[in-house]
């Protein structure tokens, strides 16, 4: 009785580990979320029972975890990026040992650097940023004093539709309205848009992204032109306001 937990990478199906590609290639049963590339779920073996966890409450998906591992079957849980970054991984391999099954967990590329990187962001770079802070950006009582008198890189997943609340809540606590600002969506993918700005002005640029998308908070992304995009085939939208 086993099951993988597998990170996919943040998009781009080159970024998952040979491990995690070797798990899939071999599974009997492949639960995946909304952000694994479809190259990927085709890499499962032809006969492999494919389920969209899309739709389905976190306490459901679990059941079926427990479901499929209580069988015996090679089973593959794909999460986007890193399971144990905002993923709920350690729900899910918490569940599972509770019912004695064994689970592997394979790392993946966390869109927390990777997506920044794709668009020429380093999250921390010598000189302008020390320190890296992720933040969940969506629902959450943000703690924008703790937050604005951070001086490294603040980068908030799954809060653009929630963009003009966080850029609003660090203005009032006293973060500068001229703090670089980008919103990066699909990061790593061919159809990736990158949005640079200023804190003041970012909710307006980027109101019109895709999601998913992170947002990047902090000098290094003044570097986002001259470093440009990590791999000439990620998509090269950048707007920038007039
Ligand atoms: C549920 S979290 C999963 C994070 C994932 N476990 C990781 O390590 O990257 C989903 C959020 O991650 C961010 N995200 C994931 N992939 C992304 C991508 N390719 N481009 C932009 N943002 C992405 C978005 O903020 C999205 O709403």
């Amino acid at each position: 009785m086993s099951v993988a937990l597998v990170g996919a990478g943040p998009g781009d199906p080159e970024l998952i580990t040979r491990r995690g590609l070797r798990l899939i290639q071999a599974c009997q049963v492949l639960i995946y979320d909304r952000l694994v590339g479809p190259e990927l779920v085709a890499e499962a073996p032809a006969g492999a029972l494919l389920i969209d966890r899309d739709g389905s409450e976190q306490e459901e998906v679990n059941d079926l975890l427990v479901e499929y591992g209580l069988l015996g079957l090679r089973v593959v849980r794909l999460k986007g990026g890193d399971p144990f970054v905002f993923g709920r991984g350690g729900e899910e391999v918490l569940r599972l040992r509770a019912h004695g099954i064994e689970v592997e967990v394979v790392p993946g590329v966390s869109s927390f650097a990777a997506v920044p990187g794709a668009a020429g962001i380093p999250v921390t770079h010598r000189g302008l940023a020390q320190e890296a802070t992720i933040v969940m950006g969506h629902g959450a009582d943000l703690d924008f004093p703790r937050l604005a008198a951070n001086p490294g890189t603040l980068v908030l997943f799954m809060g653009a539709r929630s963009l003009p609340r966080i850029a609003e809540g660090l203005l009032a606590a006293g973060k500068h309205p001229d703090t670089p600002a980008a919103v990066v969506a699909n990061g790593t993918r061919l159809d990736q848009e990158v949005v640079t700005s200023t804190l003041g002005e970012i909710a307006e640029a980027a109101a019109a992204v895709p999601t998913p998308a992170l947002i990047v908070i902090g000098e290094v992304v003044s570097l986002a032109e001259a470093i440009g995009p990590a791999q000439p085939q990620y998509g090269s939208v950048v707007r920038q306001p007039a």
